[in-house]
C-alpha cells in the first residue's frame, strides 16, 4: 500500500500485516493460536473466529446484514413496489461501493446518491445500476450527468427547461425525476400543479420518468404534516394525469414511511436508506406498528494505546474537565473527534471494553479518547474496544449514542471519518 513512509522497515512490516489481512486469507483466532499469537479484543456481529484487523480504529461492515435488511425492506413493501437503495454519503458511512455491489447482487436496480460527484464515483468503479442524483446539479456538473449516465432530479421549472436543453445538446432522451416540495420546505418545486404540467408538456428532448417528494415528519404521529404533504403530492400527480403525462416511477417514502407502514405513500417505488443500515427512527405519538425487521450492520472499534493507573485527584484531558474521584485505571484509545467520536460525548459517552459498558472520561481530543477501565483489569494495550456495536450482551447502537450526543443516528453513522478503515465481513 503506497504511502509517504513506504521506505521505513516499520511501515513495510505494517503494510505486510494489512496486505495479509486484506488478502482474503485472514488470520483466524484458531490459526493464530496455532502460531502462538494471543488474540486481542473481541469481534461482534461477525465473531467468526477472525483476528482483529491491525488498524487503530476501524469499522466492520456486515454486507450480509445489509443484504438481509434490503431483502426485508423488499418483503415489507411487496413485489409491486421497487426499492431504490440510498447509498449517498458513502452509504451512511458503510462504504458506497461495497454496499452498491452487494445490493445489485441482491437485485437492486436503482441507487440514489446526493451529488453528481457521488454518482460519478460509483460509475467509475463500474456500478451499472440506474443512479438517481437527488440533491441537484450545478451548471458545471451538467456534462458529467450526461457523460456518466446519471439520472438527475429537477427541483424547479427552470431545471425542467435546462434538462430539455441538455438533452437536445447531447442528442439523447434524458430521463429525469421531478421533485415536488409538498411541504418539507427544502428542495423541490413549489409551482402550482397546472404550471408543472404545462412545463412538462413543453419537453421535446428530455423525459420526466419519475415524480417524487420527501416527507419531513413520517415517524411523527402527532402531526398531520405527512398527510398534508401526500395530499399536495397527489394534486400534482392528478394534474399530470389530466395533461396526459405519464410517469413510470412515483416515490415519496423513505425509511420511516416504510417502517411505519404508510402504505398509501409507497406508490410504485420507495427510497430506503437508514433501514438498509439497520435503523428506523423511533416514532412520536401513537404510531402504527413498526413492520421492518432490520438490524445494524456496522461495528466500530478502536485500539487501546496505553493503560495507566492514576491516583485520586488526577486531572484527565484538555481543560482538566475530569478529576479522578479515587485511584483508577484509564485506557487511552486511538480514535478521537477527527475519527467521528462526537466531542459532545466528553465525560458523557460510553464504550464497550472487555464486554462491559464503561464511561468516557475527560474531553475527547482530535485523535484520542480516554475511558475508565478500572473494572476491566484484563485489558492491555493493543486490545480493541467497541465504540459502536455489541460485545456479548453489551450493546451501543447509533441511536443510543445519538441520544447522549444530542443528535440523530444518521449523524453518528455518517460522521465516522474516512481515515477509519472499513473492513467488510
Ligand atoms: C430525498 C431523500 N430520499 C430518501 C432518503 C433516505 O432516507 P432514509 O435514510 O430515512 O431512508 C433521504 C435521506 O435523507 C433523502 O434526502
Amino acid at each position: 500500500m503506497p504511502n509517504a513512509w513506504a521506505g521505513s522497515p516499520w511501515t513495510r512490516s505494517f503494510a505486510r500485516r494489512i496486505e495479509d489481512f486484506n488478502s482474503g486469507d485472514r488470520p483466524t483466532r484458531a490459526s493464530a493460536a496455532d502460531r502462538g499469537v494471543r488474540p486481542t479484543g473481541k469481534l461482534s456481529y461477525t465473531d467468526n473466529e477472525m483476528m482483529p484487523p491491525p488498524y487503530r480504529s476501524y469499522v466492520l461492515v456486515s454486507l450480509d446484514r445489509i443484504a438481509r435488511n434490503y431483502r426485508n425492506v423488499r418483503a415489507a413493501v411487496g413485489p409491486g413496489v421497487e426499492v431504490m437503495a440510498v447509498v449517498k454519503a458513502d452509504a451512511y458511512g458503510h462504504g458506497a461501493l461495497a454496499v452498491s455491489r452487494t445490493l445489485i447482487r441482491e437485485g437492486a436496480k436503482w441507487l440514489a446518491v446526493s451529488s453528481v460527484d457521488e454518482g460519478v464515483t460509483l460509475r467509475l468503479a463500474g456500478i451499472p445500476a440506474r443512479i438517481l442524483v437527488m440533491a441537484g446539479f450545478l451548471p458545471q456538473e451538467r456534462e458529467a450527468v450526461v457523460e456518466y449516465d446519471l439520472t438527475p432530479t429537477a427541483h424547479s421549472l427552470d431545471d425542467i427547461a435546462e434538462l430539455d436543453r441538455m438533452a437536445e445538446r447531447a442528442g439523447l432522451t434524458l430521463a429525469f425525476h421531478l421533485k415536488i416540495d409538498s411541504g418539507m420546505g427544502r428542495l423541490g418545486t413549489r409551482a402550482q400543479p397546472a404550471e408543472i404540467a404545462a412545463a412538462l408538456s413543453r419537453l421535446r428532448h428530455a423525459r420526466v420518468e419519475g415524480l417524487m417528494t420527501h416527507f419531513a415528519s413520517a415517524a411523527d404521529f402527532t402531526s398531520a404534516q405527512t398527510d398534508q404533504q401526500l395530499a399536495r403530492f397527489h394534486e400534482c400527480l392528478a394534474a399530470l394525469h389530466d395533461a396526459g403525462i405519464g410517469v413510470d416511477c412515483i416515490h415519496t417514502s423513505s425509511t420511516n414511511a416504510i417502517g411505519y407502514a404508510r402504505r398509501d405513500a409507497w406508490h410504485t417505488m420507495v427510497r430506503a436508506g437508514h433501514a438498509l443500515y439497520g435503523y428506523v427512527s423511533p416514532p412520536r405519538g401513537a404510531g402504527l406498528e413498526q413492520i421492518l425487521d432490520v438490524q445494524p450492520a456496522l461495528t466500530w472499534k478502536a485500539k487501546i494505546l496505553t493503560i495507566k493507573d492514576i491516583p485520586e485527584g488526577t486531572l484527565v484531558g484538555y481543560g482538566g474537565t475530569f478529576r479522578a474521584p479515587s485511584a483508577m485505571r484509564i485506557a487511552i484509545l486511538g480514535a478521537g473527534y477527527a475519527d467521528g467520536v462526537f466531542h459532545r460525548l466528553s465525560n458523557r459517552g460510553k464504550v464497550i471494553a472487555a464486554g462491559q459498558i464503561v464511561p468516557i472520561v475527560g474531553t475527547i481530543s482530535m485523535d484520542l479518547t480516554t475511558i475508565d477501565v478500572s473494572r476491566a483489569s484484563e485489558l492491555k494495550p493493543g486490545d480493541d474496544v467497541t465504540l459502536l456495536g455489541c460485545e456479548g450482551e453489551a450493546r451501543l447502537d447509533a441511536q443510543q449514542i445519538a441520544r447522549v450526543a444530542g443528535t440523530i443516528s444518521y449523524n453518528i453513522l455518517s460522521s465516522i471519518s474516512a481515515r477509519v478503515r472499513r473492513v467488510y465481513v
